[in-house]
């Protein structure tokens, strides 16, 4: 899909189901390769990062079949330890199959991984971890080789929670030699998630969610059917999504213990929440309050991943606010594309200033990465006239239907 015309100043009123998780999902498939049988994933999202992590286990030699939202794999059959350019540059979370080929299979080859163009998004705490663990690991030509006659359990420290790490480690540890113990680890809920998946499989792991995690090797996993929880992020952005537009929209399915973060900033804006076990409804002010200053940090704090579509809604807010991004160095790509529809921002290294303005005018933008292009739709749903998002491709890898949802709230969108 090319371009996405939204038709904006329409509020937005209804009802979503919230997909499953992309974050939880592609490590979780990248554990499934540590089990030599079946894993089954319910509720696994159809979205392009999905479909890319399924070619990855089928070159591995893995069968994999779809049933509706449910993904089977076989893992019994890997030959092929080598991961093709193919699909690990469009993909951060290829380098998490380090983790689990050097468990399964004892080596692998990755070339650098790629991903949302979104930072210098280094992966040498990856790497330095998993050769603790007796990886070697070298790089030629753009290309990671790896192998360990055997892999065992060590104590590493984390300077920084990364969360890519953290599943690297983890998924290194399931099936190593003696403990592996992690300090400082990250805390997020797809760390949890990847936990839960394994635990059911037979792992020995402790602590998850916690700032240390422990890890005992076992010898072997079994075959399990997990449920996949709901994306936090993509309930995140729909809200944003009522927040630019106006209106009122109920999301069910939605991980509600995992978003206090969003709430509070929501509520500071302006909105009324009504939270129930699983369902959030939302009354989004006519314009929403500025906020004196938002940093995005580790969870439980306010998410990176929903920095820029809280940017979105910032442009047309009373008042001037400030966000502080302390994750990525580049993820403000969005903002000459918000100043083309009269957005006022300004930008010095990590911090943005934001001069809100009564609406915001519809143009032609282009999305350069996942959440930024989804953060134009979001701009778009409350700007006057038509924004027509080019390369709407990016939206695609985390998305599953962010065009129907919308729709299905009120909001006029074409796609060609
Ligand atoms: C990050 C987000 C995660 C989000 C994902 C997708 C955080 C803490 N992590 O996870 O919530 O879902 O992006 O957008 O919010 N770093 C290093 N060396 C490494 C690895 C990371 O210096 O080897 C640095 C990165 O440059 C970055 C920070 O650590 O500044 C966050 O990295 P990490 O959590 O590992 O990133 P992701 O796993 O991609």
């Amino acid at each position: 899909m090319g371009d996405i015309t939204v038709r904006g100043g329409i509020p937005l009123h209804g009802k979503l189901y919230v997909q499953g998780s992309k974050n939880a999902a592609l490590p979780i498939l990248a554990a499934a390769i540590l089990h030599d049988g079946i894993s089954v994933i319910h509720n696994c999202p159809h979205i392009l990062d999905v479909e890319n992590t399924v070619q990855i286990l089928l070159e591995m030699g893995c069968s994999v079949e779809w049933h509706g939202s449910s993904l089977k794999i076989f893992a019994g059959t890997i030959q092929n330890t080598e991961i093709s350019s193919e699909y690990a540059a469009q993909m951060r979370s290829s380098v998490i199959f380090l983790g689990s080929l050097l468990g399964r299979m004892g080596n692998a080859a990755l070339p650098l991984p790629g991903g949302c163009t979104i930072g210098k998004r280094p992966i040498d705490l990856h790497l330095d971890s998993l050769k603790r663990m007796g990886a070697r690991i070298e790089e030629e030509k753009e290309i990671l080789f790896a192998e360990a006659q055997n892999i065992h359990g060590a104590d590493i420290r984390l300077r920084f929670p990364s969360v890519g790490t953290t599943e690297n480690i983890i998924l290194a540890a399931v099936l190593a030699e003696g403990t592996t113990r992690i300090f400082n680890a990250a805390k997020e809920p797809e760390i949890i998630e990847l936990c839960r998946f394994l635990k059911e499989k037979g792992a020995d792991i402790r602590g998850e969610g916690t700032a240390c995690i422990v890890i005992e090797g076992v010898k072997k996993l079994k075959d399990s059917e997990f449920v996949l929880m709901s994306d936090r992020i993509v309930a995140g952005t729909y809200l944003m999504a009522c927040m630019s537009a106006g209106g009122m929209i109920s999301l069910e399915r939605a991980p509600v213990c995992q978003m206090a973060a969003q709430f509070k900033i929501l509520e500071s804006m302006g909105a009324q929440l009504q939270i129930e076990k699983d369902k959030i409804v939302m009354s989004a002010p006519e314009r929403p309050r500025a906020l004196r200053a938002v940093a995005t940090q580790p969870y439980p704090g306010f998410p990176t991943d929903l920095q820029s579509q809280l940017l979105a809604v910032l442009c047309r807010a009373r008042g001037k606010s400030r966000i502080i991004e302390n994750i990525f160095e580049d993820r403000y790509q969005i903002v000459p594309q918000l100043k083309k529809m009269g957005a006022q921002i300004d930008t010095a290294g990590q911090e943005a200033w934001i001069t809100g303005t009564q609406c915001l005018h519809g143009t032609e933008v282009r999305a350069c990465e996942l959440r930024g292009g989804a953060a134009l739709m979001i701009a778009g749903v409350g700007a006057a006239g038509k924004t027509t998002v080019k390369d709407s491709h990016f939206i695609f890898r985390g998305y599953e239907d962010i065009c129907g949802d919308l729709r299905n709230l009120g909001a006029v969108i074409e796609t060609n």
